[in-house]
């Protein structure tokens, strides 16, 4: 059956840490990312940091085969560096039918005054997935340097699951920058919701069996666009909630955790569990932590009360960078 990683808020809320983590601890025999390159996760595993704009999280168990999702949008260079950087060349591959981004698409949107206004990442994603709609977009099959890692990821992913086999897929960006669900028009170019997630897939919902909505303790938000509560950088420095985008390196906006955002994300993605990553920013006696029982006991009351509100299992905990900083309460709670 398959898993769906999403975000619950604007992006960043962590799914790569949580899908690295489940990777490594899920039972999972493949794993397939969707999205595109404006979309970045960061994944710090045993002292090392990648930033993966395309490669799956999950890549960090070796046992795992790698899929780029049909409903995806590449860049041959950045696709190729980081197959190097994760040394997963043989067990990775490219649908056949996954969009390509050319220089031309960055070119044609650094011109584009609306993008300005919302805060666009800039990559591309944008021009390239309105052509692919205008049936102009050149696909992956048509690009000789990637010839050898091309697949078609549906019927493996399909033969796979027939088999019984677990499939982690890994949505990106968040609900709230949903082309549809989102802040329209501060939003990106396509649709982050689980179920958008996997219609780039090729699965059918009957295939899913977990969605995990993935949660920071705090909402950021890069680019223009409400958000609610914001504060000021110079406060959120104070708390210690500053962070920078991982593709643009861009300040991100900073606000409270957010339950009506959050109530919404978990219906419409129908959610079957919550992970809620960086605990530690709220709690610094969090940090590290990996069981619940250690935790001080405000970070306890912080999360029940979390899941109580929510009304979904709160299952995977993050206490630090590292994706093994996590508090594991899938056993307890499903
Ligand atoms: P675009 O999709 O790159 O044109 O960006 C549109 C909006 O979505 C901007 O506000 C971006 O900052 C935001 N956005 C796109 N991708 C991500 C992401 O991966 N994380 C956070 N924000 C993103
Ligand atoms: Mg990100």
């Amino acid at each position: 059956m398959i898993t769906i990683v999403c975000g619950g808020f604007f992006g960043d809320e962590g799914k790569g840490k949580v899908a690295g983590y489940l990777g490594l601890r899920g039972g999972y025999s493949a794993s397939i990312r969707t999205g595109s390159v404006n979309a970045g996760h960061t994944l710090t595993y045993r002292g090392r940091v990648w930033k993966l704009r395309l490669v799956p999280s999950a890549f960090i168990n070796k046992d795992i085969r790698l899929f780029i999702a049909r409903g995806s949008l590449i860049r041959i260079d950045t696709l190729l560096k980081e197959i190097e950087e994760t040394e997963t060349r043989g067990r990775i591959c490219v649908d056949r039918y996954s969009g390509v981004i050319e220089k031309r698409h960055v070119e044609m949107e650094a011109l584009d005054e609306k993008l300005r206004s919302i805060g666009s990442t800039f990559q591309g994603v944008g021009a390239a997935t309105a052509e692919r709609v205008l049936r102009r977009l050149k696909l992956a099959w048509e690009f000789r340097e990637i010839e050898d890692l091309l697949c078609d990821s549906s019927p493996e992913i399909l033969d796979m699951i027939e088999r019984g086999e677990e499939i982690l897929v890994e949505g990106t960006q968040g609900l709230f920058l949903s082309l549809y669900h989102g802040t329209y028009p501060y939003v990106t170019s396509r649709d982050t919701s689980a179920a958008g997630i996997l219609s780039e897939i090729g699965a059918g919902p009957k295939h899913v069996d977990q969605v995990i909505v993935v949660f920071k303790s705090f909402v950021t938000r890069v680019g223009e666009g409400p958000l609610e509560g914001e504060i000021s950088p110079e406060d959120a420095e104070k708390l210690g909630l500053i962070e920078r985008g991982t593709v643009t390196g861009r300040l991100r906006r900073v606000a409270p955790f957010n339950i009506e955002l959050a109530r919404k994300a978990v219906r419409i993605n129908s959610a079957t569990q919550v992970a809620i990553t960086k605990l530690d920013a709220l709690y610094r006696e969090a940090r590290g932590v990996r069981e619940w029982g250690k935790l001080p006991r405000e970070a306890r009351r912080f999360i029940e009360d979390l899941e109580e509100r929510i009304g979904v299992p709160i299952t995977l905990i993050g206490t630090g960078e590292d994706v093994e900083d996590m508090i594991d309460l899938r056993k307890e709670k499903l």
